[in-house]
Order: structure tokens, then sequence, then C-alpha cells
């Protein structure tokens, strides 16, 4: 802001005419003394020491603001075990009530797990010290005892950082809607297995090969079940309807079948077809109940999904209009998840808005979602013709817009095709039959297609765009 230094100096001539003479004091460049954000630090693992790194280079821009942060003292099991690049002179503790002892303008949760950093958020929230965390288990677990443990203490709890740690939209959605609020989520919320599938697409790398590389480049955990069999995805998209104003009261359970089933052949099957695999988290709340997905997905060529690379994730949200928002970014690994903490921080300490219960009403959520379905059949060619697993399908109920078969090996055949909207258990049912039946392998998984959830490519908006002009032209 620039002021005006002193008045004295305003002259008027003749004509009224303000002239001004005066010296001006320019105090863009006044560095306000900083203010100290103390903070305590749960846990200095993997991502508790990414962001005991990365407190130095977010001072060197936050200073400038007028803010500087610090760790008061950290957490851990083992204060003896040896860490890297952690700043001198970090105070570590092992003993809770000596942490809990201390003064922390903010907490960091970075502990893992459930128990632990359960009791002790439910604590620091009680007593008012806010907390930021990247936990998604905990939030997904105990978001309603929080917000009313924060209710209690006057403060808050955020956790950008657990959902996709590069891109913040939950604070986005978590405002009250104008618009009725969201009414559908299609999401790609897991970078390990973002990562693996990439993979295998790209080098044609078995889950195994694919996560070993992962767990090298330090972008998995070397226990990698709960990324796998989407445990993590659906805790993150509970935790997303939580923002979005809708509780669902009990855990959601992922598809029976996870990425650990994908092999490079299903990959290059799906390709056939024009389409890759992702593991994706879908829901659509209608009233009281939501219809919810978690696990593998086929994703059309055009679709967003589809074009992400090996760390990023997104997500896709449709109001209550009809309108769709899309955000992409990095997905996964300690220094962005760090980032995304530290950048919570500064959104406690700036933060204007009081603490407040955010209204949240209750949905059942149910697994039999509807949409079309990517099929995979792989089995013996005798007695089970490839062309007749399509008709045994329909038989079944299920079929299919397209459908393809392709020779195998001797003995064996395969076929894939993308059915017509069908509920999941109409599709269940049907591949467990045939499944029987045929001895062979049946898996299918929803098709995402612009149509259901996907946003149109630039071509296809320029195409509508150009039908449009031509079906009203403008008046002249
Ligand atoms: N790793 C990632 O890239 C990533 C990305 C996004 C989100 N997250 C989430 O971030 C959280 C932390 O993950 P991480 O990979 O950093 O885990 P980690 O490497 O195992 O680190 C956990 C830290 O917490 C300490 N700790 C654990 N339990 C404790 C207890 N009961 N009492 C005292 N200290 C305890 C450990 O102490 P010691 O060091 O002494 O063992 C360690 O410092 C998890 O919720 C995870 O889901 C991780």
């Amino acid at each position: 802001m620039v002021k005006l230094a002193d008045e004295k100096n305003v002259t008027h001539d003749s004509d009224n005419q303000v002239f001004v003479s005066a010296s001006f004091t320019d105090n863009r460049r006044e560095t306000p003394t900083p203010t100290t954000i103390r903070i305590g630090l749960l846990g200095c693992g993997t991502v508790g020491g990414a962001v005991a790194r990365q407190i130095v280079k977010a001072n060197d821009q936050l200073v400038a603001n007028g803010i500087r942060l610090e760790i008061v003292r950290s957490l851990v099991r083992d204060t003896a075990k040896p860490r890297r690049d952690i700043p001198p002179g970090l105070k570590l503790t092992d003993d809770a009530n000596v942490f809990l002892a201390g003064a922390y303008d903010v907490v960091i949760e970075a502990l893992g797990g459930l128990d632990a950093p359960r009791s002790l958020i439910q604590r620091l929230l009680a007593r008012g010290t806010p907390v930021v965390t990247a936990n998604k288990q905990v939030v997904a677990a105990n978001g309603e005892a929080f917000a009313s443990a924060a209710e209690q203490g006057g403060t808050q709890i955020r956790f950008e950082a657990a959902a996709i740690p590069g891109v913040r939209f939950l604070e986005t959605i978590g405002r009250p809607s104008i618009t009725g609020g969201v009414s559908e989520i299609a999401a790609v919320l897991n970078g390990t297995t973002q990562f693996v599938l990439s993979s295998i697409v790209a080098e044609g790398l078995s889950v195994d090969a694919a996560l070993h590389r992962a767990v090298v480049l330090g972008l998995a955990e070397p226990d990698a079940t709960r990324d796998l069999s989407g445990l993590d995805a659906a805790d993150k998209l509970r935790l997303i309807l939580r923002e979005a104003g809708v509780e669902t009261g009990e855990a959601i359970v992922p598809a029976s079948v996870g990425v650990d089933a994908i092999t490079p052949q299903i990959t290059a099957d799906a390709a056939r077809l024009g389409g890759c695999l992702r593991q994706v988290a879908l829901a659509r709340i209608e009233g009281d109940c939501a219809t919810a997905y978690v696990g593998p997905a086929w994703v059309g060529e055009r679709h967003a999904f589809s074009r992400l690379g090996p760390l990023e994730n997104c997500i896709a949200l449709r109001d209550a209009t009809g309108a769709r928002t899309l955000y992409a970014g990095v997905g996964a690994g300690p220094d962005i998840t760090a980032r995304a903490l530290l950048s919570d921080v500064v959104a406690v300490a700036t933060s204007t808005i009081a603490a407040g219960r955010r209204s949240v009403r209750r949905i059942k959520i149910r697994a039999n979602i509807r949409t079309p379905w990517f099929v995979y059949a792989s089995f013996r060619r005798d007695p089970a013709k490839p062309e007749g697993i399509g008709e045994l399908l329909g038989k079944c109920g299920v079929s299919f817009r397209r459908f393809e078969t392709a020779s195998a090996a001797v003995g064996a055949s395969r076929a894939v095709g993308i059915t017509f909207p069908l509920d999941a258990a109409t599709v269940r049912d049907a591949t467990k039959t045939i499944q029987e039946v045929t001895g062979g392998t049946l898996l299918a998984f929803p098709a995402i297609e612009d149509s259901t959830h996907g946003w149109a490519s630039k071509r296809e908006r320029l195409d509508r765009l150009e039908a449009r002009r031509v079906d009203s032209p403008a008046k002249s």
C-alpha cells in the first residue's frame, strides 16, 4: 500500500487543481515483524521428516508475509532412531504427556494408524488446539467426533493433505453451497495404484514389479494392501463426502476385486476397446441415499482420468444443477504431502472464520451403483466358445454395447465388452453364474466415459459449440 507521507505538501492552484509535491513512503518493501506459529509435530517419519525439512524453505516465503513457522517439539516412538536431514536442534520426545504439555498454535499429525492419533487429536481439539493431518484413515473413521471436539474447543481440524495433497479442493466443497451441493463424485484418489496401473500400461510390468518400483522411488509404502484393495481410496471418498455435507455413518466397502487382480493382459484388452484401467472412487447422492463404488474401472480414452500421469490424482464433481468441476494434481509423495500440511497450517494461522459446525446430513450408502460395465472374460475355448460368452451373459440380463473376442493360446480364449448401463447386482450375479459354468475368469468393472462421469474433450466441446452455432445463427 502506498501511503501519503505529508499532507501539508498538497497545494491548490488558482483553478483549484490539486498538485501533490509530497514525498511518498512506499511501505511495500517493509518486512513486517513475523508472528511465530508454534507447531507441535506428531510423528517424524516419512511425512513428519519432510515437514521438518520443508519448514526451512516455507519460511523463506512466509516471513515476507509476516509468518514464521517453528517446530516446538515432535513426538516419535524412538528418540534414538537415526533420522535423515532433520534440522539440528529439533526436540524429540517419546512421551505423549510431555508432548501434550507443550504450547502450540497448531499441531500437525503425521503418526499414521488409528488409535494413537485418534485420542491425541481428540484431546488437542477439545482443549482448543487446531490440528492438521494427512491421515485419511483416522479422519474417515472419526469425522463426526472430531467435528464435535473442535466445536467444543472452539477450534478447527484441516485435512487437505489427506485427499489429494497437490490440490486444495476440500475447503471449496466444504463451503455452504449456493447450488444445492455435490450430487456426484468421480475420482482417482490413490497415488500408489495410479503409479502401478500407469507402469503396467507403459512398460508391461506386473503389479508386483510396478509396486516394487514405487516403493524404491518412495512413492508407496512397503505394505500397499490398503492402496491396492481400495481401502485407502474408500477412506478418502468418505471424508470427501463428509466435506460435501453427507455422513455415511459407516466405512465404504471397496469392490471385492482390487487392482492386484489386474494383469498386463487385462490392461492390453482394455486398450483394445480404446480405454485404460484406473482405480476409481464413485459416489452418486440421491436424497438420503448414495450409491458408491471403489475399485478398478475402465476409463474411455477421451475421459480426463485416462490422461492422468503416473503421479497424478483427480476429482470430478457434479453439483445439483448438473455443472461439473474438475480438480487434478500430484497425489502422492512425502514432500507434496508436507507442503499440503504446511499450507493447512498457514490456513489455520490466517483463518478469520470462526470454527463452527457445518450442517451434515446422514445418508445410507448402497453398493449397487448403476453404470455401463467393462467385462473381461478369459476361459477355456471348449466347451464355452468365445462367441457364446456374450450370449450367456445376455441370458443373464447383461447386454453389450460393444463386444470383441480375442484369440489366445490354443485351448483358451478371451472376450471383452462394454455393457449398456446396469445395476452392480445384475452384473455381479451374471459373472458369478457364468464363471461357475465355464470355469474361466470373469471380471466386471464400471466403464466411465464422457456421457457418465466424464468431461468432453476440447474437440467435442468445439463440435458442440459449432453445432449450436449452426442451429441458432447469431442475429445480425
Ligand atoms: N508416506 C507418504 O507419502 C504419505 C502420503 C500421504 C499421506 N500419508 C499419511 O501420513 C501419515 C504418516 O505416514 P508416514 O509414511 O510418515 O509414516 P511413518 O514413516 O511410519 O512415520 C510415522 C511417525 O510417527 C511416529 N509414531 C507412530 N506411532 C507412534 C506412537 N504411537 N507414538 C509415538 N510416535 C509414533 C513414528 O516414530 P518413529 O520414527 O520413532 O518410528 C514415526 O516418526 C499416515 O497417516 C499416512 O497415511 C503418507
